[in-house]
Order: C-alpha cells, then sequence, then structure tokens
C-alpha cells in the first residue's frame, strides 16, 4: 500500500517516513525542501534498507501533484507540509496562507480528481486559541487564533470538514500535536532547523553543542507551579506512530480528530532541570520579558487517541532528552555536518 508523505523530508515528516516504511508501507514524498534537506530521506532508507520515491516540488503546483498521482496508486495522503514559524507568519501572513491554505487546496482538489479521499492533516493544539480551558478536548470548540500560522491551521481544519460532509468518500483525520520534542533513538534524523531557532528544544540544545551562549527563558511570573509557561511535550518518534494508527481512521468517512499529546504539563525550568540531569551538561539560561503571544500552560486530554486509535505517548522527558542530544552531538550543525 503506497501512502504520499507531503513534506516528508521535515522532522516530523522523515520520522513518520520512517515509521511507514518499517511497517511495510511504500511511501512517495512531495517537499520543496524549503526547509528540509534531503539527506534526512537518504538516512531513512539506510535506516531502514527500504527507498523512498521523492519528488522535488511545491505543494501548490498542481501539475507536479497530478503527475505523482498519475505515476502512483496511493492509497492515502499524510500532508505535512507547510510553513510553521509562528512570529514570522505575523510578518508574511500571505506566504502561510498560500502554502499552508492553498497549498491544501491544490493538494485536495489533485485527490479529488485521482479519486484518492484519504487524509491525514497535521494540525496544531493552536486552534484550541487563547481562551480555551485546559486540558483540551477534541469536542471543544476550535477558538479564537492569535496569529497567521494558526488562522492557516484553522482554515484549513474547516476546508477538510466542508469536503467530508460533501462527499462521503472522504476521510479526513485532523491530528492536533502538542509540542513535538526528541529525535529517532539512532540518532541520524533529528529537528534541523534553519538560523536561530524559534523553540525551546531545538535551542536548548544548540546552548549544549556551543552553537549559542544561553538561553532566554521568556518569563517566569506565569502564574503555574515555578512561573515559567507549561506545556505537553511529546517524543517525535511516538507522534510519527501516531500517524501510522492513524491510517485506520481513514477507513470510516467524515472528520476524525485527535489530540495527539502525552496529557501531562512540563513547565521551562523542568524541561532544561531534565535536560542537564540526563546529559550532564549546564545550560546557562537567563530570564527575559515574556514572548508576545505565549499561552501560560496547555496540555492534552490524550485519551481518545488511545480508545479509538490504540495510540498513546510511550517516551517521556528524559527520553527527548537524551535523544535530541544524541541528535544533536552526532550533527552539530544539522544536515549540514
Ligand atoms: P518542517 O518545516 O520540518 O516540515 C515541513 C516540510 O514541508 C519541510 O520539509 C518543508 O521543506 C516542506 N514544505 C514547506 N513548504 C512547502 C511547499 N510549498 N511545498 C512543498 N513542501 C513544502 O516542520 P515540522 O515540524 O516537521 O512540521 C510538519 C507539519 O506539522 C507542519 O504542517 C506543521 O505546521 C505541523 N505542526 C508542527 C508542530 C511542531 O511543533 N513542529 C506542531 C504542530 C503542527
Ligand atoms: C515552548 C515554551 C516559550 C524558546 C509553538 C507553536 C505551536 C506549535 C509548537 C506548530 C514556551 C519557551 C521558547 C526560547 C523559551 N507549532 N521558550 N525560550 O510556543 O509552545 O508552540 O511550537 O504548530 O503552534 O506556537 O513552543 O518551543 O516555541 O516554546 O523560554 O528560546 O518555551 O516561551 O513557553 P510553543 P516553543
Amino acid at each position: 500500500m503506497t501512502i504520499l508523505v507531503t513534506g516528508g523530508a521535515g522532522y516530523i515528516g522523515s520520522h513518520t517516513v520512517l515509521e511507514l516504511l518499517t511497517s511495510g508501507y511504500d511511501v512517495v514524498v512531495l517537499d520543496n525542501l524549503c526547509n528540509a534537506s534531503a539527506e534526512s530521506l537518504k538516512r531513512v532508507e539506510l535506516l531502514t534498507g527500504k527507498t523512498v520515491t521523492f519528488y522535488k516540488a511545491d505543494i501548490r503546483d498542481r501539475a507536479a501533484v497530478d503527475g505523482i498521482f498519475e505515476r502512483h496508486r496511493i492509497e492515502a495522503v499524510i500532508h505535512f507540509a507547510g510553513l510553521k514559524a509562528v512570529g514570522e507568519s505575523t510578518a508574511k501572513p500571505l506566504d502561510y496562507y498560500s502554502v499552508n491554505v492553498s497549498g491544501s487546496v491544490v493538494l485536495a482538489q489533485a485527490m479529488a480528481a485521482a479519486g484518492v479521499t484519504k487524509l491525514i492533516f497535521s494540525s496544531s493544539a493552536t486552534v484550541y486559541g487563547e481562551d480555551a480551558p485546559v486540558p483540551y478536548r477534541e469536542d471543544m470548540p476550535r477558538g479564537k487564533t492569535s496569529n497567521p500560522y494558526g488562522t492557516s491551521k484553522a482554515m484549513v481544519e474547516q476546508i477538510l470538514t466542508d469536503i467530508s460532509f460533501a462527499d462521503e468518500r472522504w476521510s479526513a483525520v485532523l491530528l492536533r500535536y502538542f509540542n513535538p520534542f526528541g529525535a529517532h533513538l539512532s540518532g541520524q534524523i533529528g529537528e534541523d532547523p534553519q538560523g536561530v531557532p524559534n523553540n525551546l528544544m531545538p535551542f536548548i540544545a544548540q546552548v549544549a553543542v556551543g552553537r549559542r551562549e544561553s538561553l532566554s527563558i521568556f518569563g517566569d511570573d506565569y502564574d503555574t507551579k515555578d512561573g515559567t509557561c507549561e506545556r505537553d511535550y511529546l517524543h517525535v518518534v511516538d507522534l510519527a506512530k501516531g500517524h501510522v494508527l492513524a491510517l485506520k481512521a481513514t477507513e470510516q468517512s467524515g472528520t476524525h480528530i485527535y489530540n495527539l499529546g502525552t496529557g501531562k504539563a512540563t513547565s521551562v525550568k523542568q524541561v532544561v532541570q531534565a535536560f542537564e540531569r540526563v546529559t550532564g551538561v549546564t545550560i546557562p539560561y537567563s530570564i527575559a520579558p515574556r514572548r508576545a503571544g505565549d499561552l501560560p500552560a496547555f496540555w492534552a486530554e490524550a485519551s481518545k487517541a488511545f480508545s479509538e486509535l490504540g495510540w498513546r505517548a510511550e517516551m517521556g522527558i528524559d527520553d527527548m532528552m537524551r535523544d535530541t542530544w544524541r541528535w544533536q552531538q552526532n550533527n552539530p550543525n544539522g544536515y549540514r555536518g
């Protein structure tokens, strides 16, 4: 059975391609490599002993996407391709709506034309919005998003919901990720951000390896256990496995929503302490002002994915630290060597 993975050379995509291959699926990847390296897929091939068919193309290029459906008998699509930097989305909203929203529309049009109607979409906990009570449950309405990135995810969720309502052959699985951390246990594939990392884990890893001097913790005066923000961090390999299990849900028509998180909240200071404990490396940090748009604390109600898909996170924060560190030490400059 062949799965098309858009954005499959990226961080979560490459880990998912690996899990698909080891679960016996054939995989075709479309990625324009704007935030990834083809090296990730070469390493996935080495780790699995299997091959990946790769197309370097833009998700908005209808002819290129049509060509893939003509050449391969695709059973289902896992759609990761998109832009994901929250701050950048505020500065360049059109880029985000073009790639994330128009790109998803082009993909869905190409799928419809090819008669492929099973889609898994990378959504985000951010769609619950600024005012949702915690923990977030899938039956809560989407809330007020605070940036074009989050709005683009909410818009695509709605578009896919409408498509599956209009045509009963369609199945759209909306996976709302919480905060993915970590890397594959081999230390061969991991997160490789371009420029200064926006996210906490790659920043800590780059401080640890000497690429950056010190971590700024954005605020320690929140109403949380130690004053720093709390998030639901999950291991990227657990997240990748969630996609393989979610393929089961594409067998039923309609829209299916799942949180992929651990159900536990960890503070920024606890993350730093865990990294230091697991690696023995001290992370110099200072307290900086709050970052605009940060919510104090959110985490998943994670039971639906377990009861319906049989998925739950198996790894904890220490595993995420160990595996991030292994990846970062093996690849201090990411895929650039
Ligand atoms: P990533 O940037 O590593 O992966 C996205 C991939 O899409 C990259 O390989 C990039 O080259 C590709 N891409 C971007 N624009 C494209 C285009 N126009 N055409 C074709 N390919 C294109 O990011 P990731 O962390 O692996 O995230 C994957 C998906 O999950 C994204 O949709 C992201 O919004 C979503 N998501 C990520 C997180 C997170 O914290 N990492 C959380 C929630 C949701
Ligand atoms: C985590 C915590 C920061 C960096 C974002 C998106 C979300 C989703 C995941 C895609 C926060 C603190 C961070 C630093 C810090 N992405 N921090 N110093 O903001 O929870 O979620 O990525 O869908 O939509 O918003 O993740 O890793 O940026 O931050 O103190 O240098 O770490 O304030 O509390 P976030 P993050």
